[in-house]
């Protein structure tokens, strides 16, 4: 049995969860998960909100309440949001919540004492009009290095560099739309530049991560690492445990990933085993597997690892980082300040969180980016959660409770075609396993779903409904083999649509706890009942309206300026 313990990146509690945040670090996680839990290993699956921050504060500001009030309000909105979905977290924290604090300054206190944290006295962009040194989020110019516009303070998503802001060209205040002056302060710097080769060194092995992941890193190694500042001059942060520093808390990406440990004690306490997060954060036996979006890659895999790197516990590395691309919406960048982008909240006033699992499952953006369309979202749903799975269940069981009363038992001997039909499908259901272990959600779906395309062209091909004319038991073999075919695709597919399959073996009267063993465990009798349409079809006016509501509420760039 391995020990293993997920996160999905923090999500800001500064807006709703979107689609963006689901196909980037949340389902993926979540089936990573469901899967190891069905095969058997230990894994506990750990999350929660990044509260602090600047646009926490900034809209804080605007509503007149406490930050906090902002933080607690989208903590327990993502929390729900995500319950619709089905994303089971063994723990969803966040990371104002006190116990984080103690922790997040410990760790700046280690850094410092083991030589790796420097102050400095540097200039900074200040914005005149609202009297605030400029977080980097809040800076907009062009990028010093590709030279493509719209890079922000500490990144260019362009071409994924990081960022000093000071560097960027013609930079803008985002809070004010001016241009912001320099001024001097002092800062704490994280010392990359000493951690590089025991980076290296602790990277070599890591040879099976994704390409996209590795290429980012050893292109960021290459270029030499810098020196990166971890505090900043706010209010709405971790306080620096040093005297005289008032007004100046721990960057929020110094404290974020922080939030993982934090989250993991909260996790421990509130099963009343305070000490139970050492067995895995300490045990050098875990494997830590971080799930994000590409644009986290560097945070996770150079910052946070160096953090972790020199603290006071031993404190296991990442073992792997799946990060995932980006995915698009209707063929456009999504974009939350313009609202380009799918509300879980309201999708789910809509449909069922399932439908969104499958589509954003067999569209996951694994290697590259990929794209969420309503239109795709309908056709998927139909044409292949309806017409080739529902189909199958649907063609089988109703077939069964006519001419079977519902009782279907397996045949002494099984003709040559039913026997291959079954071996084709379990040596499918192994690639699907197989797949779920490397993070390749795409393909264990289109595997999953290939049984029910086999299942089809099986029944197709036997025409039980011809069949039991002449011979009940010929047509009744037919039954038992797509039956054991559906018994096969509720385990290989419970990952991805969890309810849909517990629906499913419920009208096989199998009972809906599962482990991946049972796959082998074939069934010589099956009783079907409570047969009931397994999804629904979708209309093309309910697409029509969705795609009427994204257009309506997409808002354009002038009208954000506007606000400030
Ligand atoms: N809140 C960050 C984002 O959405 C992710 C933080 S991940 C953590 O980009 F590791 F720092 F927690
Ligand atoms: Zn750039």
């Amino acid at each position: 049995m391995e020990k293993i313990l997920v996160t999905s990146a923090l999500t800001y509690a500064n807006g709703k969860l979107h689609i963006g945040h689901v196909a980037g670090s949340y389902l993926n996680a979540d089936i990573f998960v469901r899967y190891q839990k069905l095969i058997g290993n230990d894994v506990i699956y750990i999350g929660g909100t990044d509260d602090y921050g600047t646009p926490i504060s900034l809209k804080a500001e605007e509503e007149g309440v406490a930050p906090r009030i902002i933080a607690e309000r989208y903590n327990k909105s993502i929390k729900k949001d995500l319950q619709g979905l089905n994303i089971q977290l063994d723990n969803f924290s966040g990371t104002s919540r006190p116990r984080h604090i103690k922790i997040s300054q410990d760790f700046f206190t280690n850094l410092l004492e083991a030589g790796y944290v420097t102050k400095k006295t540097l200039k900074q962009l200040y914005d005149k009009k609202y009297k605030r040194f400029l977080a980097d989020r809040y800076i907009e110019g062009i990028c010093p290095y590709c030279k493509s516009d719209g890079a922000r303070g500490d990144q260019c998503d362009n071409c994924g560099k990081l960022i000093d802001a000071i560097n960027l060209i013609e930079p803008k205040s985002k809070i004010s739309g001016e241009t912001p002056i320099i001024k001097e302060t002092t800062h704490w710097y994280l010392n990359l530049p000493k951690f590089e080769n025991e980076l290296r060194e602790w990277l070599k092995i890591k040879t099976y991560w994704k390409d996209n992941v590795r290429n980012f890193i050893f292109s960021w190694l290459n270029e030499g690492l810098k020196e990166r500042a971890i505090t900043r001059d706010l209010d709405w942060g971790v306080p620096i445990p040093l005297e005289n520093t008032k007004g100046k808390v721990l960057y929020v990406w110094f404290d974020a990933p922080i939030g993982y440990i934090s989250s993991t004690q909260e996790w421990a306490e509130n099963k009343g085993q305070p000490d139970l997060w050492k067995d895995y954060w300490l045990n050098p036996n875990t494997k830590l597997i971080h799930f994000l979006g590409k644009d986290n890659i560097p945070f996770h895999t150079i910052i946070w690892p160096s953090m972790l790197m020199k603290q006071k516990y031993p404190y296991v590395l990442p073992y792997d980082v799946p990060a995932n691309e980006f995915l698009n919406l209707e063929g456009q960048k999504m974009s939350t300040s313009h609202n380009w982008t799918v509300w879980v909240e309201d999708y789910l006033k809509y449909f069922n969180g399932e439908l969104l699992r499958y589509v954003l499952a067999a569209n996951a953006p694994e290697t590259k980016d990929s794209d969420f369309c309503w239109k795709d979202f309908q056709a998927k749903i139909n044409n292949e959660l309806n017409n080739i799975l529902g189909n199958l269940a649907n063609r089988t069981f109703i077939f069964a409770q006519k001419c079977f009363n519902g009782k279907i038992s397996k045949p002494e001997v099984l003709s040559e075609q039913s026997q291959q039909t079954l071996n084709e499908a379990c040596k499918i259901a192994d690639y699907i396993g197989g797949s779920y272990n490397n993070y390749q959600v795409r393909k264990a779906s289109r595997l999953a779903m290939d049984i029910a395309r086999i299942g089809n062209k099986y029944f197709d091909e036997t025409q039980p409904w011809f069949e039991v004319k002449k011979s009940k038991k010929i047509a009744e073999e037919t039954l038992y083999v797509c039956t054991e075919l559906l018994r096969i695709i509720s385990i290989v597919y419970s990952p991805i649509i969890p309810k849909g399959m517990k629906k499913l073996r419920k009208m096989i009267n199998l009972p809906g706890k599962i482990s991946w063993k049972d796959l082998d465990k074939k069934q010589i009798k099956f009783e079907i009942s409570e047969v009931s349409q397994l999804f629904k079809k979708i209309e093309d006016k309910e697409i029509e309206k969705q795609l009427e509501l994204l257009k309506a509420t997409q808002t354009v760039e002038e009208k954000i300026m506007e606000h400030g």
